[in-house]
């Protein structure tokens, strides 16, 4: 009915429509996946409505800066110094929801996700980066929370 009346609302029984390389008939499985790749646990079990009002529906259950951490608690990411989107419950501006080709559902590789907000002009100026290029963040940085300044390991 949905999906047929209405523009925009996905067949809820197709597989989801988001991934390309979802197979019919459900998410696909670990193996189907690039060896360095990760699928989200309750997705990969199909409990849609876990975060989604519904398996019918997209919307989701509760608004977007709490759903994640609903699972995943603060303590999690305890430290005197909370990371800017992190502190905003803003955890989709580096991960995906259901899967991604990157481990630990990251959208981009490694440390690549923090040249979305950083750029070199804002650190290429300190000398521990010039040492070091600055180019593996986490080699030093946390990307959630620290008790050192700086999130430094
Ligand atoms: C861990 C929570 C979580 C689970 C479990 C989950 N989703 Fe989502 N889903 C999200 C979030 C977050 C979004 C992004 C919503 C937004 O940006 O408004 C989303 C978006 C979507 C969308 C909209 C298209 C898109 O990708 O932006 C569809 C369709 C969808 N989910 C289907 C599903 C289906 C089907 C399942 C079960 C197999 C599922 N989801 C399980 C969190 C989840
Ligand atoms: C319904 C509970 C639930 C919700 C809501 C939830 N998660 Fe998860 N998440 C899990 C479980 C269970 C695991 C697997 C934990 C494990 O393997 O130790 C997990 C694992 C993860 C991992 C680690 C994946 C890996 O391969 O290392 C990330 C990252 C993650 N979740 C991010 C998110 C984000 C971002 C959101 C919000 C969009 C979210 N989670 C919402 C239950 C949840
Ligand atoms: C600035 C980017 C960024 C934000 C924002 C972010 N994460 Fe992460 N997260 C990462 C990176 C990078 C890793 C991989 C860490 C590694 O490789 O050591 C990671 C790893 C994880 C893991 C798996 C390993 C672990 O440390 O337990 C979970 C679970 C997780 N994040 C959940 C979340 C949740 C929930 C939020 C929102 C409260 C969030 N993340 C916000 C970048 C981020
Ligand atoms: C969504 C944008 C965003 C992304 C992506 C992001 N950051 Fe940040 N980061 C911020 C904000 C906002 C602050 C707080 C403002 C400030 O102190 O400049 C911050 C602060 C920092 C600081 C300085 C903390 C301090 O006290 O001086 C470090 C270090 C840092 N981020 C490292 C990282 C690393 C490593 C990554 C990738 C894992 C990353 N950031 C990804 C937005 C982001
Ligand atoms: C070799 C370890 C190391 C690596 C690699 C590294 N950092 Fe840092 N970073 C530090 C240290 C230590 C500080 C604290 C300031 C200082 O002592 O120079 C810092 C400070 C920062 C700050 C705060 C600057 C300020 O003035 O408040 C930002 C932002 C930052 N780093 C981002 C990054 C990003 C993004 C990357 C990856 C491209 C990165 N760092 C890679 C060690 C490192």
């Amino acid at each position: 009915m949905l999906s047929v009346f209405f523009d925009g609302v996905p067949d809820p029984n197709a597989p989801p429509p988001t991934d390309p390389k979802v197979a019919p008939g459900g998410p696909a499985k670990l193996e189907d996946q690039s060896a360095e790749g990760s699928v989200h646990s309750p997705y990969e079990q199909r409990k849609c409505e876990l975060c989604h009002e519904s398996q019918m529906s997209n919307r989701l259950k509760m608004d977007k800066s709490v759903l994640c951490g609903s699972c995943h608690t603060r303590d999690q990411f305890e430290g005197a110094y909370i990371h800017g989107p992190v502190a905003m419950g803003d955890c989709e501006i580096c991960h995906e929801p259901h899967r991604s080709s990157f481990p630990h559902l990251l959208r981009t590789k490694g440390s690549a996700v923090c040249g979305r907000c950083h750029t070199p002009q804002t650190y290429a100026g300190l000398e521990t980066h010039k040492a070091e290029k600055g180019e593996d963040c986490l080699k030093c940085h946390s990307p959630h929370a620290s008790n050192q300044p700086h999130l430094v390991k």
